[in-house]
């Protein structure tokens, strides 16, 4: 654990003996750094990235929660990517299989909180990298209610991948969903093309995807593959030119080397009754570009 000078903020360093490493913010549970067993970057955090709260950081992976976008009334993605996370001592055991290199962090409602969403809960958190450089985030998320109360959320891991050039950049696994597209009053519209590429504002859900789903990036010569347990959905965004220079927090030029491809859950939103658990899932590992996805 360690104080990042520039921010002032809390972050864990995870570094995984074939090279591997990872940073995480104790701010947001999020993390902001993932280097392959070659130390390249796979992430994208913008140069003009706030890291001071309550605006959430630019880039990463943010946790969404119990919110995603503005589907419902509390703040865009939900709250949880702007609190202050804990190291998470003795987490209960988990039914998942894990790496060794890992940290676990863990979010709980505060008094102020309580009055924005009524509802107790422990969000954990276990950031993991496996042997070859693979990134592992698993969620556990359990209603502690001590009224009896269930509640209802959604859930995103909002993942910005690093990529070239986005105009070379697909992503295969989504073509032919149905998907949400935000930039259509949500309508809900089906995909006609093979794979999805990026040649103007891309802001859409895609429902109930395959549990992998594929972002090549050819300039780069690199392919993310992402895997996805217990979310069915897909979140795909790309502001573009002209929301790229409305937003304080993004270069006008980052929006060309940077992709949001995450998995999440939206469209049917998890119900936990008091003492139960859901848990949700997203691997993903950044392979050389011969690889095939086999799609
Ligand atoms: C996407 C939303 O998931 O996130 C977009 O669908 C939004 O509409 C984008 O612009 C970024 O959101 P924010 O709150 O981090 O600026």
């Amino acid at each position: 654990r360690v104080k990042d000078r520039a921010t002032g903020l809390d972050k864990l360093v995870l570094r995984e003996a074939r090279g591997s490493s990872a940073e995480v913010y104790l701010y947001g549970g999020q993390v902001t750094s993932w280097n392959n067993t070659y130390g390249e970057q796979q992430l994208f955090v913008s140069k003009k990235a706030s890291f001071k709260p309550p605006k959430a950081i630019r880039g990463g992976i943010q946790i969404c929660f119990p919110q995603l976008g503005n589907h419902g009334v509390l703040e865009q993605h939900g709250f949880a990517r702007n609190r202050l996370w804990s190291v998470d001592e003795n987490p209960p055991p988990s039914r998942d299989t894990t790496f060794d290199c890992h940290i676990n962090l863990i979010l709980k409602q505060s008094a102020d909180d309580l009055k924005i969403w009524p509802h107790s809960y422990e969000l954990r958190l276990q950031v993991a990298l496996s042997p070859r450089g693979d990134l592992i985030l698993t969620s556990r998320i359990k209603n502690s209610n001590a009224d009896g109360k269930p509640f209802q959320f959604s859930f995103a891991y909002h993942t910005y991948f690093s990529v070239s050039d986005i105009s070379e950049v697909r992503v295969e696994g989504v073509d032919t969903l149905d998907y949400l597209d935000n930039l259509q009053s949500k309508n809900r519209r089906t995909e006609q093309g093979d794979a999805v590429v990026f040649e103007s504002e891309v802001d859409r859900v895609y429902l109930s995807a395959p549990p992998k789903i594929v972002t090549i990036d050819h300039e780069k010569k690199r392919t993310f593959v992402l895997r996805k347990k217990e979310l069915p959905d897909v979140v795909v965004w790309n502001p573009w030119d002209k929301k790229a220079k409305a937003m304080p927090d993004l270069g006008s030029e980052e929006y060309t080397c940077m992709l949001c491809v995450g998995a999440a859950c939206i469209e049917k939103p998890i119900t936990l009754r008091p003492g139960e658990e859901w848990q949700g899932r997203q691997e993903i590992s950044s392979v050389p570009s011969s690889y095939s996805s086999g799609m």
